[in-house]
């Protein structure tokens, strides 16, 4: 059962795509982090029990520039809908730079860089900001920290949540990523019939139906649309 759509509501699904301009890489583009490493090595369960601290290393040097990163203005473009909207970042990316930018609702499907946790099922989290994980470095229930990130074959977090924010949104906003790992990609199928819906994107493979395509740089393009939305949603309240 679909929940009503909510006239104020935004969701936006990004991927790697939005921190391209902070200088953070995306994985699939021509020098993308999957052109350099081998994810089956480096962000699987299987890469983890053979190599744990290749693992750890991947993940921290990736940590180590997502803290040295800053916000750009696509990240500050969705923040700035908060002054009108009520916005739900969903975001496949593991780095903070929404929060950063002053999105308020952000919602981690593949986990958070800033974070460590035990390999128990007790999944006891530590924030670690910036800082590397070493092999040997132990959580209190004993067991080797890990990185707080959802690997491939792993459970998704959060996923029945962001589905619903989908499906109850007005205006449904992709940006950035190529939609090709799922369950995340699948989100844009839970869109409203009657949803405005956008993918910002350097390119698209398929775009999904009912969607407009706006192709450029998200720091070139979420400002204007972040203007136009806060003016029609002006211009909406004046009128009322
Ligand atoms: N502005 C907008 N879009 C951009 C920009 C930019 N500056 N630069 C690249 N893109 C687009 C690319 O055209 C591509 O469609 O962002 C997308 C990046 O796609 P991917 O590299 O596949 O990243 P993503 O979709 O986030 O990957 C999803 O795969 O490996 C896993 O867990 C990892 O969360 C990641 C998931």
């Amino acid at each position: 059962m679909k929940p009503d759509i909510q006239p104020n509501k935004i969701a936006v699904l990004t991927g790697a795509g939005v921190s391209a301009e902070s200088g953070l890489p995306t994985f699939r583009d021509s020098h993308g982090l999957w052109n350099s490493y081998s994810w089956e090595q480096v962000a699987s369960p299987e890469g983890w029990r053979v190599r744990p601290a290749a693992v750890l290393e991947f993940y921290n040097e990736r940590r180590r520039q997502a803290w040295l990163a800053s916000p750009n203005a696509g990240h500050e473009a969705i923040a700035s809908l908060e002054a009108a909207f009520e916005v739900v970042v969903i975001t496949q990316n593991v780095d903070e730079l929404h929060e950063r930018a002053g999105s308020k609702h952000v919602i981690h499907l593949h986990g958070e860089l800033a974070y460590a946790r035990g390999t128990s099922e007790a999944r006891k989290r530590y924030r670690i900001d910036g800082e590397p994980i070493t092999m040997g470095q132990l959580c209190e229930d004993g067991t080797q920290l890990r990185p707080d990130i959802v690997w491939f074959g792993e459970e998704v977090q959060f996923f029945e949540e962001a589905c619903s924010h989908v499906a109850g949104a007005a205006r449904v906003l992709v940006v950035g990523t190529s939609l090709s790992v799922f369950p995340a990609a699948s989100l844009v199928t839970m869109a409203g019939a009657r949803a405005q819906k956008v993918l910002v994107s350097l390119e698209v493979e398929r775009l999904p139906p009912g969607f407009e395509f706006l192709r450029g740089r998200a720091a070139e393009v979420l400002p204007a649309l972040a203007a136009k939305w806060l003016e029609d949603e002006r211009v909406r309240i004046a009128q009322a």
